[in-house]
């Protein structure tokens, strides 16, 4: 902690050697007044938890399995922008770090080499007020070797010590994603989402590609064109109509 470089972010970690999830230990404190900028740090957890309630594979001591508790005073509807201001500042931790390219999939895998080593998931507390506490959970798959990872991921899941072949420091990526997400959310609020857009797509692995997006109940193939002021996916299929995509897996299709 003496080490952070942050203001705010991180002056107070929860740190807990096992849990079902960061994330419902993160909504308990919030719920509780835990000031923004709280951090909640597992060393495992038994119920990881991703988007779309999907099971997130969190392995004692291989990754960092971190929920950061934000009170931004914008309305609810913004939420999503701050899985891809998180996004952003983790690319950039990956790239200080360990010098690998990492790419952002919309809207919130981080991949090395077309294969996934972080997820994103932002969920809210909101009432009629507005937005009380956003939770941004970040999985990172730091120093797992191919056969950590469950047979359903071979080939789909990968970590930064296999793509840089040798170990990294954990504590050094906290330290580097609390201060690049620091940064990055004060370019938010002080500034809007313009630039943060723009760097989001110059790190993006989807826009500018045909893509498949697989919705519940349709999957449409175009372009992906761009992301809007509030991060939707904006989709050109053959025919010339421009959809607007809140929520989907994004497959390329080529
Ligand atoms: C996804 O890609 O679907 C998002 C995965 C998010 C995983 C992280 S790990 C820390 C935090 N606690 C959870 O249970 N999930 C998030």
């Amino acid at each position: 902690q003496a080490l952070l470089k942050t203001r705010s972010l991180g002056r107070e970690i929860e740190y807990v050697p096992t849990c079902a999830s960061t994330q419902i230990i993160a909504h308990q404190l919030a719920q509780e007044g835990k000031p923004a900028g709280t951090v909640v740090l597992a060393e495992e957890q038994t119920a990881g938890r991703g988007r779309l309630a999907r099971k997130w594979d969190s392995a004692a001591g291989k990754g960092i399995w971190m929920s950061v508790i934000l009170r931004p005073a914008v309305v609810p509807q913004k939420a999503p922008q701050f899985t891809l201001v998180a996004a952003v500042a983790v690319v950039r931790a990956i790239e200080e770090v360990t010098g690998l390219k990492p790419e952002i999939k919309w809207p919130n895998d981080i991949l090395i080499a077309g294969r996934k080593c972080t997820g994103i998931l932002t969920e809210l507390q909101s009432d009629a007020d507005g937005i009380q506490a956003l939770i941004i959970g970040i999985g990172l798959n730091a120093n797992q070797d191919a056969a950590d990872f469950p047979a359903e991921l071979a080939g789909i899941a990968t970590s930064l010590k296999m793509e840089s072949g040798s170990g990294v420091s954990r504590q050094e990526l906290v330290r580097a994603i609390l201060y690049h997400l620091e940064v990055y959310t004060d370019l938010y609020i002080s500034q809007g989402f313009g630039l943060l857009k723009t760097i989001w797509e110059g790190y993006s692995s989807t826009i500018g590609n045909q893509v498949r997006a697989r919705m519940a109940k349709e999957t449409l193939t175009g372009i992906a064109e761009s992301i809007t002021e509030d991060g939707v996916l904006q989709l050109r299929t053959p025919d010339g109509k421009l959809h607007s995509i809140y929520s989907a897996d994004i497959e390329m299709a080529n």
